[in-house]
């Protein structure tokens, strides 16, 4: 066990808003071990920044992982060349070029579809009935899993979220878990002849043509799906909810002084999707004093990063016109999210001109108070609005 102080936390708060601890943590204890969590956890930007390139010592090798278990051995548990194999064999999909020449129309397509679909309503449950089918129909398309239902998608999605987060080892968690990877494999095996034969830019087709194993292929499908649903969805409700919150600062992108990706950035940063990812001490180690032995476990807090005080002046604001570029939202080091650039292209190119476009008069409807949960991912649990009817 790492020579870290130890400093407790009540669990059940630290879910409902973990930014008051995380601040504490940064001030007193920067890097603490947290018995709750039972890891290691680092609160401060630059020593995330630094340490997770160190793959050497900060390994995302976790062989006895939950995630290895129930979801196979992805990109995402690997370090140095078998990483980077599977990361260009998925690149043609997720590339800036690809997501600008192909798939941001079909982004498009499915805002347009399920904003037809709402607009004569004049009011929804935004997380529901927007984020959640839009975040979907966009992940079916970039998985190629065209086949499934967009209510799974994100069932599914958060099945494994959960079962790779059941330390507790709670049977119906571990089988909704298998229920959800089973369910994939199924729509996998359906597609997969499909776009063997007819090979497009989507993950599954990209990867058949790659030659990758077929394990790595279903164990980097289910990466993407339960690392690719929750973060866009949360974040098109979270900002939408903040710029409504925040009537001068939407002002501000639709008078044209500053674009929707700025509004997405800092959003991402003032409240991360991604709170936290996880590492494995592969060797003996010492950081400012601290000293780290084989296995031990590392959160790496993103969320606590971004709000970094020594970065960020008055982080606890949102406020779109501040300087982004230190936000590690997406990560900082090899495991930078593959996804980053199809997400900016959903949030910034698609859904938020979308829904500000075409639902005027866009409003939070004070019915139920509005809720927010999460630590390692975050994001708003209600968002009832309304909108001007035609
Ligand atoms: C708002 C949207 C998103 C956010 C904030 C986000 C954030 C992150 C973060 C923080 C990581 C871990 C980085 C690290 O440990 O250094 C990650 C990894 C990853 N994300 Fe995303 N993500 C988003 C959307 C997506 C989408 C839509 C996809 C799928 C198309 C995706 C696929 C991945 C993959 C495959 C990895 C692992 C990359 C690797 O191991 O090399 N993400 N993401």
């Amino acid at each position: 066990m790492s020579s870290a102080p130890r400093v407790d936390i009540d669990l059940s708060a630290f879910w409902a808003d973990p930014y008051p601890v995380l601040a504490r943590l940064r001030a007193e204890a920067p890097i603490a071990f947290v018995p709750q969590l039972g890891g290691t956890v680092f609160a401060r930007r630059d020593d995330i920044f630094v340490s997770e390139k160190k793959i050497d010592v900060f390994s995302s090798h976790q062989p006895e992982g939950l995630m290895n278990k129930l979801m196979g051995h992805n990109m995402m548990r690997k370090d140095g060349e078998a990483h980077l194999s599977e990361r260009r064999a998925i690149f043609p999909s997720v590339s800036p070029k690809t997501v600008k020449l192909h798939w941001t129309r079909e982004f498009q397509a499915h805002a347009d579809r399920i904003i037809e679909a709402l607009l004569p309503q004049g009011q929804a449950e935004f997380c529901k009935d927007f984020a959640l089918p839009f975040s979907a129909e966009c992940l079916k398309s970039i998985t190629g899993l065209t086949n499934m239902r967009f209510e799974d998608m994100d069932a599914w999605s958060q099945g494994m979220i959960d079962g790779i987060a059941n330390y507790v080892g709670d049977p119906e968690v571990e089988a909704r878990c298998h229920r959800a990877t089973a369910g994939i494999d199924a729509a996998i095996d359906e597609m997969a002849p499909i776009l063997a034969k007819a090979p497009d830019q989507s993950l599954l087709g990209v990867l058949l043509q790659s030659g990758m194993p077929m394990e790595s292929v279903r164990a980097n499908i289910k990466l993407a799906i339960s690392g690719g649903q929750n973060e866009p969805r949360d974040a098109v409700a979270g900002t939408v909810w903040a710029l409504l919150t925040h009537p001068e600062q939407l002002d501000l992108v639709l008078s044209g002084r500053v674009g929707w990706l700025q509004a997405f950035e800092e959003y991402a940063r003032w409240i991360s999707p991604i709170g936290m990812s996880p590492r494995r001490i592969a060797k003996p180690w010492s950081i400012n004093g601290i000293d780290f032995m084989p296995n031990d476990k590392i959160f790496f807090m993103f969320g606590s990063a971004n709000r970094d005080e020594r970065h960020f002046d008055r982080p606890k604001i949102f406020d779109i016109s501040r300087d982004v570029s230190k936000s590690i939202a997406f990560g900082a080091g090899p495991h930078f999210c593959a996804g980053a650039w199809a997400s900016r292209a959903m949030l910034a190119d698609v859904a938020l001109p979308t829904i500000f476009k075409r639902l005027s008069g866009l409003r939070i409807v004070q019915r139920d108070e509005i809720r927010m949960g999460g630590w390692a991912f975050r994001g708003l649990l209600n968002l009832p609005v309304a909108w001007d009817l035609a």
